[in-house]
C-alpha cells in the first residue's frame, strides 16, 4: 500500500517539474512513507531519520518529510519536540505536497495531516519505472475498527475509486507492457463506487487484457461474496490465490478483536472457495499474543493452520497501538511467551509450506517468467498463479514471458523445476498454447 501511495506521490511532484534522484547526496528533498501498523515500523523510521539527518551537514536547506500514516499520528512529536523534519504530511494530502515542500524552501514547517472522507487520487497517474508488476490502490481507508488495528485512525474512512479509472489504468500498464497487476486496498471486498462491487472491478479488469495477471489484495472473511468467488472462477487471469486473514484460531479472541466472524464461518468460507475454485490457495495474517490469549488459545490458532494449509502465512507479534479499543485491554502477554508462540507458528508453517511444495513434485505448472534467479544468472525464476517462486535453467525465455514448467524438487520456500513448452495468451480470447 505505502508503495502505491509513493508512486503516486512521485507523480504528483513529476506533474510540477520534480524528478527523482538515487543519490540522497544530490536531493533537495527527501520524503520517507511511513508505516505505523506495528511499533517496529514506527522505530526503524527514526532510525532511517536519524541517517538523513546526516546530509544536512553538506547541503542544509535539504528538506526532509514524513509521509504517511506516522505523520498524521506523531507530528507533534516529529516537528515541535524532536525538530527531526520540516515536512509531515499524512496520507490523504499529497496533493498539496509541493505547496508544503514550498512552506518548508521558505522555512517554516510544512504540515498537512487532516484525513479526508472523499481523497482517491482517482485522476493522478502514478509515477512508475517500466516493469512486469504494478500496484493499483482501488479503494483507501477502513470502516472495520479491528481492536488491535491503527488503520482506521491513520488512515481514515473507506471510500473507492471509480471502476472506469481503474481500468483505464490498468489498460495503461497493458499497453507498456506490464504482465501483472495487484489491487489494492486494506478489505477490498467492500469495494464499492456508488454502482459496482469489487467482483464487478475484478472482472472489468481481467477483461482488459487476458495475458495480464490479475492479484487483489487484502480481503476481510466477513466481505467475501460468492460472487466474487464465481469472478475468480470464470477468469483464468485472476490469480487463484486469496490472502485471507484470519488473526487467530480462537473464536474468544476473534470477538476481542471484533474481528466480526467466528472461525467456523472462515472454515466454511475457505471450503467453499475452494468447492468454487478448484486449486485455490489461500495466505493469511496470524498475530501471536493478543491481550489475554492464554495457551489453549494459541493451540486453536496453530488447529486451524494445520487444517486450512495456508501456502503462505504473514506472522506478527501483537503490538500495542495508541487510540485502539485493544490499546486499553493491556499488553498482557510477556514478550517472551509472544516470541515463543510465534516462532511456533513460523515452525509449523514451514512444515505445511514443505508439505505442500513436495506434492506439487512431478506436477505442470504455468510460471510467468519474472528475470534471472536471486543466487545465479544461469537460472530464471518466475512465479506461478498460486505466488509460487519457481527456478527453471537458463533458456531463450525472457520476463515477461509465460512458461509451463514440470516441478522437480522443492524445499519449503521454493520450487524448482525444468522447462516444457512457452505459453502464449491472446490478449482477447482464450489460452492458446
Ligand atoms: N499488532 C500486530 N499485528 C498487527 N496487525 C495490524 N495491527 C497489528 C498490531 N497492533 C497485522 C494484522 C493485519 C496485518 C496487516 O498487520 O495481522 O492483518
Ligand atoms: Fe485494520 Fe481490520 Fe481494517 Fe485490516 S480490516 S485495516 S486489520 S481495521
Amino acid at each position: 500500500m505505502n508503495l502505491a501511495d509513493t508512486e503516486i506521490v512521485l507523480g504528483i511532484l513529476q506533474n510540477y517539474g520534480y524528478s527523482v534522484t538515487k543519490e540522497p547526496e544530490h536531493a533537495d528533498v527527501v520524503l520517507l512513507n511511513t508505516c505505523s501498523i506495528r511499533e517496529n515500523a514506527e522505530q526503524r523510521i527514526y532510525g532511517r531519520l536519524g541517517n538523513i539527518k546526516t546530509l544536512k551537514n553538506d547541503n542544509p536547506n535539504l528538506v526532509i518529510g514524513i509521509l504517511g500514516c506516522m505523520a498524521e499520528r506523531l507530528r507533534k512529536d516529529l516537528i515541535d519536540k524532536k525538530k527531526m523534519v520540516d515536512l509531515v504530511v499524512g496520507p490523504d494530502e499529497y496533493r498539496r505536497l509541493p505547496e508544503l515542500i514550498d512552506t518548508a524552501i521558505g522555512g517554516e514547517k510544512g504540515i498537512g495531516v487532516r484525513l479526508s472522507r472523499t481523497e482517491t487520487y482517482d485522476d493522478i497517474i502514478p509515477y512508475r519505472e517500466d516493469g512486469l508488476m504494478a500496484w493499483i490502490s482501488v479503494m483507501r481507508g477502513c470502516d472495520k475498527f479491528c481492536t488491535f488495528c491503527v488503520v482506521p485512525f491513520t488512515r481514515g474512512r473507506e471510500r473507492s475509486r471509480s471502476l472506469s479509472s481503474v481500468v483505464k489504468e490498468v489498460e495503461q500498464l497493458s499497453q507498456r507492457g506490464f504482465k501483472e497487476v495487484s489491487l489494492l486496498g486494506q478489505n477490498v471486498n467492500s469495494y464499492f463506487d456508488g454502482s459496482n462491487d469489487f467482483a464487478d472491478l475484478l472482472a472489468a479488469c481481467a477483461e482488459v487484457d487476458r495475458s495480464m495477471r490479475i492479484r487483489f489484495t487484502t480481503s476481510h472473511p466477513q466481505d467475501l461474496s460468492d460472487k466474487l468467488l464465481y469472478t475468480i472462477a470464470a477468469h483464468p487471469n485472476i490469480c487463484n490465490y486469496i490472502h485471507l486473514p484470519v488473526q487467530s484460531g480462537s473464536n474468544r479472541i476473534l470477538k476481542l478483536m471484533n474481528r466480526t466472524y467466528t472461525i467456523e464461518y472462515y472454515l466454511n468460507l475457505i471450503d467453499k472457495a475452494r468447492k468454487i475454485i478448484p486449486g485455490v490457495s489461500f495466505s493469511t495474517d496470524i498475530i501471536a499474543g493478543f491481550p489475554t490469549e492464554t495457551y489453549e488459545d494459541h493451540l486453536m490458532t496453530l488447529e486451524v493452520m494445520r487444517e486450512v494449509k495456508y501456502d503462505g502465512v504473514y506472522m506478527f507479534k501483537y503490538s500495542p497501538r495508541e487510540k485502539t479499543k485493544a490499546y486499553d485491554m493491556g499488553d498482557d502477554v510477556p514478550d517472551e511467551i509472544k516470541t515463543k508462540r510465534l516462532q511456533e507458528i513460523i515452525e509449523l508453517q514451514q512444515q505445511i509450506s514443505y508439505q505442500i511444495n513436495q506434492d506439487l513434485i512431478g506436477k505442470e505448472e504455468v510460471i510467468l517468467i519474472e528475470g534471472f534467479s536471486r543466487k545465479s544468472d544461469n537460472f530464471l525464476s518466475g512465479r506461478t498463479d498460486t505466488n509460487k517462486v519457481v527456478i527453471i535453467p537458463l533458456s531463450d525465455l525472457k520476463a515477461g514471458d509465460y512458461a509451463k514448467v514440470k516441478i522437480n524438487r522443492a524445499t519449503h520456500a521454493t520450487l524448482f523445476g525444468e522447462f516444457i513448452e512457452k505459453v502464449t495468451y491472446d490478449k482477447k480470447s482464450a489460452l492458446t498454447t
